[in-house]
């Protein structure tokens, strides 16, 4: 295999031959594929596409890359949920928890922050002592005990996304189909599910902005899923603006297990609660809509949830305390409220100014090798279509000094629009799975 023949074959539109993807990402992870050759192929990549059968082999390749979960006769189902990423989207952390108490188990690989988009684990980092990091052995047998981990890419377990989403995530090649199909699938079919959700942005903020191409990544997602024997669902959801109310690391976590006490935003809740409906009918233990979001509902105001969540960051080396007393999570050394300086209605919140504004402020990564504060972040307490009069708090910024909270304040004031009303697109709006797509509200 000659990687510079590769680059340019894609380069110039052409597909690789068979077995080169499998060749390729095997020298890869072991080293003998530098960075730099991987970027500019997956550049090449953004450009250009693959074509299924390449698609196809790049997803067995990087499931083949390590390990993978095997539950063996085990007779739990087993379901998990993916976003393809968003701003201010801590829901994974809600469902973990929420989905164990619901007599199903969860065995989660989640990723870091990608561009401006955040990561469930370091989210879940910014709780002292957790380890993301597990044993295959460790990961099975935490499932089986309590229903529930939370992990990443390590090493043993799809080591090939562990190396390439890094790689993507500095180097401008997220926003392709194929790469985040293969990317997603490839974590998700080394669970050994039963069944999986798959949340796809649309708007501003996601990696697919257009609805259009939402909806053809969430074909191909649930056709790679359904093609290797997992029940597949995509939910097409609104990242047109964050969801929920906190961005940046150690504010979602307090602000997910708020969600886990019932006490979460609107916004927050309603999409928890759609994508956990749909997880518990692809499991199979539920038939019915409106029972199953009863019974998740039950299960968050009876305390559960949470006492999951406790056993679940107790399990994985975390400090429990932080749950009953998310003070306890790290704390910025500024706080600058912003307050609108107009009347009006709010137009927008765009999510990727604020994501964007998160890596400002030292909470998300511009390099590989980049240590992240989990402290800082935004608050932002108002969402599109709301009044709000001048003077009246929009926002709390969290930063480490004045200068960094001099420059949010920047962020902010090009983020937040305040003048007439716009239509406000819904949080909800589209169902896809293998029997077809469904209009759930149109906007
Ligand atoms: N989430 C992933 O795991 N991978 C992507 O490429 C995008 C979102």
């Amino acid at each position: 295999m000659v990687v510079p023949r590769l680059i340019e074959r894609k380069r110039d539109g052409l597909p690789l031959e068979p077995g080169d993807w499998t060749t390729l990402i095997r020298a890869y992870v072991a080293g003998e594929v530098p960075d730099y050759q991987m970027a500019a192929l997956a550049m090449a990549v953004v450009f250009r596409g693959l074509a299924a059968e390449e698609l196809s082999e790049l997803v067995e390749a990087m499931l083949s890359s390590g390990d993978r979960l095997d539950f063996g006769a085990w007779p739990i189902p087993r379901v998990d949920k993916h976003s393809i990423g968003g701003v201010g989207d801590k829901t994974s952390l809600l469902l973990a928890p929420m989905l164990a108490c619901a007599g199903v188990a969860v065995p989660m690989i989640s990723g870091r922050g990608l561009g401006h988009t955040g990561g469930t684990l370091d989210k879940l980092e910014s709780i002292r002592g957790f380890r993301t990091r597990l044993s295959l052995d460790d990961t099975l047998r935490q499932v089986r005990d309590i229903g529930v981990a939370m992990i990443g890419q390590t090493p043993e377990l799809v080591p090939a996304d562990r190396k390439l989403y890094a790689l993507r995530d500095v180097t401008g090649t997220v926003e392709s189909i194929p790469l985040i199909a293969a990317s997603i699938m490839s974590k998700k079919l080394a669970e050994d599910l039963t069944g999986l959700v798959l949340d796809i942005k649309t708007g501003s903020g996601s990696f697919m902005p257009e609805r259009t191409q939402s909806l053809d990544l969430a074909r191909t997602m649930v056709a790679l899923g359904e093609g290797r024997g997992c029940r597949t669902v995509a939910l097409l959801t609104a990242m047109d603006r964050p969801l929920g109310w906190a961005c940046g690391n150690a504010l979602e976590m307090a602000e997910a297990i708020h969600g886990l006490r019932g006490e979460g935003p609107d916004d927050l809740m309603e999409v928890t609660y759609a994508l956990g409906v749909e997880m518990l009918l692809v499991a199979g233990v539920e038939t019915v809509r409106a029972t199953a979001r009863q019974r998740l509902e039950g299960i968050v105001q009876s305390g559960q949830a949470l006492e999951k969540f406790v056993a679940l960051v107790e399990a994985q080396g975390g400090d429990p305390n932080v749950v009953h007393d998310p003070d306890r999570l790290p704390r910025a050394a500024v706080r600058r409220d912003v307050v609108a300086l107009s009347l009006g209605t709010v137009q927008r919140v765009d999510p990727r100014t604020i994501g964007y504004g998160v890596i400002g402020l030292g909470g998300g990564r511009q390099r590989t090798t980049d240590l992240i504060d989990p402290s800082v972040g935004f608050v932002i307490r108002v969402k599109p279509g709301m009044r709000v009069e001048r003077g009246q708090h929009l926002a709390t910024i969290h930063a480490q000094d004045d200068g960094s909270a001099e420059s949010a304040e920047r962020v902010l004031e090009r983020a937040i629009s305040i003048g007439e009303p716009l239509p406000v697109p819904p949080l909800v709006s589209h169902r896809l799975d293998a029997t077809g797509l469904e209009t759930l509200e149109a906007g």
